[in-house]
């Protein structure tokens, strides 16, 4: 599957543009400043419907302006088809698949697969909880409709709960039939979102395993493990609901006294364990890099193989920040199918001597662009 045209309207810095682009490998160069990230970031959003870069929609649309529109054709092993977001600076986003209105995200995620690689993604293994739930969602949203609709769905009961939590502090009546409702509902929803998640850990741990060996040129135990917060023991994916209930029995007195939801998937954590060590609190700085990158490429893989198509690759700087060797053993490990666009100020060295289409970006404008 490759991104074969992308339209620019009053997105950041563009004011419009339209670019024709090649399967394999696309560099977009220029200096500081100019426009790189921007052109990405617009890639990830015709993939993903929203921004991997900022939860505020609306930065999206450039300064001054009413609405930015991206829009693409996508072509694919048996055809092509038409992928458009437009994001107003006040009204609601919007999405469209051939030209047809598409109303919720979970129909329009996962149409376009793609992997977005940015610098914050570099901390994965080191950083908080957080990033790694993002990570996992992300692929399991392209992979699942039936998932992005239950996290939303889970969030907002989260919501939910934590203010009806919150109007117990405020001295409330507690009325154990609500308890019992909440419990009920977040355990549900939250059950089947850990069900999907520990049957992909599965998945991903074996390809991740794949993809550590080729980054750091040999066998190395990988492990990935789910970790439930406030519990001992992770549950299988046929009792995550009644685990989960329990689970929050228990903490009631101490959710009533906090005012908001101690256990569920909001508050999990994706371990992942190097030679049996937690990677997070053990591993090198160097180790936890190049688990970062096998978890990235493994991300590749897993959706080439259960999608069937190759997915679109972008790079945020991301290269430029790796020495060459993991440079290189990162770049010859992609597949040759998977179109791959990197930013950078100067060519990396890993792609430097390859070919590629490259295309120089100036102020919101492409100044040039060319096979070399
Ligand atoms: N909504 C917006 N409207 C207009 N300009 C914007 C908007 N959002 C960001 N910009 C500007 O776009 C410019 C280019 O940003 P971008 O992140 O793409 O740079 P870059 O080429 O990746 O630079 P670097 O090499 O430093 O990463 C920045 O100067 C930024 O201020
Ligand atoms: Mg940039």
């Amino acid at each position: 599957m490759h991104l074969h045209q992308l339209t620019l309207y009053d997105f950041r810095n563009y004011a419009d543009v339209r670019l024709t682009l090649p399967p394999g490998l696309i560099l977009v160069t220029g200096a500081n400043a100019q426009g790189k990230s921007n052109l990405l970031e617009a890639m990830a959003l015709l993939a993903y419907g929203q921004s991997p870069r900022t939860s505020h929609e609306s930065d999206v649309v450039r300064w001054g302006a009413t609405a930015a529109r991206v829009s693409g054709e996508v072509i694919h092993g048996t055809g092509e088809f038409g992928l458009a977001v437009a994001v107003g600076q006040h009204g609601p986003r919007q999405l469209r698949v051939n030209g047809n209105h598409v109303r919720r995200l979970a129909d329009y995620v996962g149409r376009l697969p793609a992997v977005y690689f940015g610098v914050e993604d570099l901390a994965l293994v080191r950083g908080a909880p957080a990033g790694r739930r993002r990570f996992v969602d992300r692929l399991l949203s392209q992979l699942s409709p039936r998932y992005f609709l239950s996290l939303q769905q889970y969030n907002k009961i989260l919501q939910q709960r934590n203010a009806w939590l919150r109007g117990l502090g405020e001295g409330r009546r507690h009325d154990p039939a609500m308890a019992e409702m909440w419990r009920e509902q977040l355990s549900t929803v939250g059950g089947l979102i850990i069900a999907h998640r520990l049957r992909l850990l599965h998945q991903l741990e074996q390809w991740t395993i794949d993809a550590h060996s080729i980054i750091v040129g040999g066998p190395q135990a990988v492990q990935m493990q789910y970790a439930m917060a406030e519990s001992e023991t992770v549950p299988t994916a046929a009792d995550a609901t009644a685990h989960l209930a329990e689970l929050l029995e228990r903490l009631a007195p101490r959710e009533r006294a906090r005012g908001q939801t101690l256990a569920g998937p909001h508050r999990d954590d994706l371990l992942i364990l190097l030679s049996g060590k937690e990677a997070r609190r053990y591993a090198s700085q160097g180790q936890q890099r190049s688990l970062v990158l096998s978890m990235k490429l493994a991300e590749v893989l897993l959706l080439r193989a259960v999608k069937d198509e190759a997915p679109l690759l972008l790079f945020d700087d991301v290269l430029a920040e790796l020495d060459q060797d993991r440079q290189n053993r990162l770049v010859e490990a992609i597949p040759a199918d998977v179109q791959t666009v990197i930013t950078s100020t100067e060519p990396p060295p890993a792609v430097a001597g390859r070919r590629m289409y490259r295309i120089w970006v100036q102020d919101g404008t492409i100044i040039r662009q060319a096979a070399c």
